[in-house]
């Protein structure tokens, strides 16, 4: 027992010490990790929702036209009319786009998993399924949870990776993408109208579960984790359009709902109390916390100055409304529209931003200043 605590926390140094070496020369600038490892939402979901719908036989609106349309050229599964913050993180570390498990799981392509495995999926919540189950909270079809995710992952180790010293290097020298997860969670609540109280009281819980994840994925060896906090909800046209009323309070500078955002910073605040003390318990993991919310807040607060200049809150694909958002007829079914030019808009269909703003929100975080410990100074990534 004593021999392999010692020898596992001798990788963890060893580990440590190639990242730091790596990082500090300038001949390694974009090899501080050889591959990214995620899991999340659809937020971050580069196609598992696409391979979760074919097996499962039914048709998504995501997985049509217009999403995809400015970038891929046609619908991936991405959320949104283009990359990702993952895409562009993956990008600017020289890794490819991450491949989506459940695509790479059916092809048997393990080989390229080495580079990175995508394990998110749209609709996935931080709580288990069974919360919203037994409490009588609809969940959108094919909605999954990140205890699969982790299972996925475990899952996969055994074909990537030989024997426990090889599968922890493998994951040590990776960047682990903790999320965004969690705002999926509130999202469901808030879509079954549901009062306000069964989101609060949902938060700590919700927290538990991320950081119950993170502890797990320490324990197989992560050495790097990127975990953010969430966007802020109440500048969502699909909250603002299902939630909003002369009865809220709305910010007076961006527009958005007082209350929402609320729920919002506390879960943020929640979740960065737990991650400083975890942070004290592994004091050799490198735990990044990534501020969505202040990211993304800039661009309400001045959308003009970032080039938004059909403002902030309206949905680019949508079908009509004050904010362009239909619960019922969303972005990618028969009556929806797409903006001429979604580079003017920050939300690209109620729930999700345009890749644009996905792009602003990436550099802000891994090129500037919205990530604690600042990711730039850890590993330099590449300008684009
Ligand atoms: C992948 O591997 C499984 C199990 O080894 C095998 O049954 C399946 O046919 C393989 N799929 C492809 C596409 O090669
Ligand atoms: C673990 O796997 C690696 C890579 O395949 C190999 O080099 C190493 O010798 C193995 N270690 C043990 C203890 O089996
Ligand atoms: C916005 O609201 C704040 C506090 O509620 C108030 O102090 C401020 O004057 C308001 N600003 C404008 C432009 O109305
Ligand atoms: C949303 O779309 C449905 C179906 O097309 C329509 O009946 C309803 O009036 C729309 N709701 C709003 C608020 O426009």
């Amino acid at each position: 027992m004593a021999l392999s605590l010692s020898s596992m926390s001798f990788t963890s140094f060893f580990v440590f010490y190639i990242i730091q070496q790596l990082c500090g020369g300038s001949l390694y600038a974009n090899g501080c990790y050889t591959s990214i490892i995620n899991f999340g939402d659809s937020v971050s979901d580069t196609g598992n929702i696409k391979e979760l719908a074919s097996i499962s036989d039914v048709t998504l609106p995501v997985l049509q036209p217009p999403y995809g349309e400015t970038f891929f050229h046609q619908p991936t599964g991405r959320c949104s009319n283009g990359r990702l913050i993952i895409d562009f993180l993956a990008e600017s570390l020289g890794l490819p786009f991450l491949p989506p498990f459940l695509h790479d799981k059916e092809t048997n392509n393990t080989e390229y998993m080495g580079q990175g495995v995508n394990y998110a999926v749209g609709a996935a919540t931080a709580l288990d399924t069974s919360y919203f189950i037994e409490r009588g909270i609809s969940t959108p079809i094919l909605s999954t949870d990140l205890g699969l995710q982790l299972a996925w992952f475990k899952q996969s180790l055994s074909s990537i990776c030989s024997n426990i010293s090889d599968c922890r290097n493998l994951v040590g020298r990776s960047l682990i993408m903790m999320g965004e997860i969690g705002g999926g969670d509130y999202n469901n609540i808030v879509m079954d109208a549901r009062p306000i109280k069964e989101i609060e009281s949902s938060i700590p819980l919700v927290i538990d579960s991320i950081i119950s994840a993170v502890i797990e994925l320490i324990d197989l060896g992560a050495q790097t984790l990127v975990v953010p906090g969430i966007f802020p909800l109440g500048c969502s046209s699909s909250f603002l359009s299902l939630r909003g009323s002369e009865n809220e309070e709305y910010d007076n500078t961006t527009g958005c709902l007082v209350r929402f955002n609320k729920i919002v910073e506390y879960h943020n605040q929640l979740l960065q109390t737990k991650l400083n003390h975890l942070q004290e318990l592994h004091p050799n993991v490198i735990i990044i916390y990534a501020d969505y919310y202040n990211a993304a807040m800039q661009i309400f607060r001045s959308p003009y100055k970032f080039g938004f200049t059909d403002g902030a809150l309206k949905a680019c694909c949508g079908s009509g409304g004050l904010y362009n958002y239909n619960k019922s007829e969303p972005c990618g079914s028969t009556f929806a529209t797409v903006c001429d030019d979604p580079n003017m808009y920050v939300d690209w269909d109620g729930l999700h931003y345009t890749e644009r703003a996905y792009r602003i929100i990436f550099k802000s975080l891994f090129q500037g200043p919205y990530t604690t410990p600042q990711f730039s100074s850890l590993c330099p990534v590449s300008t684009s």
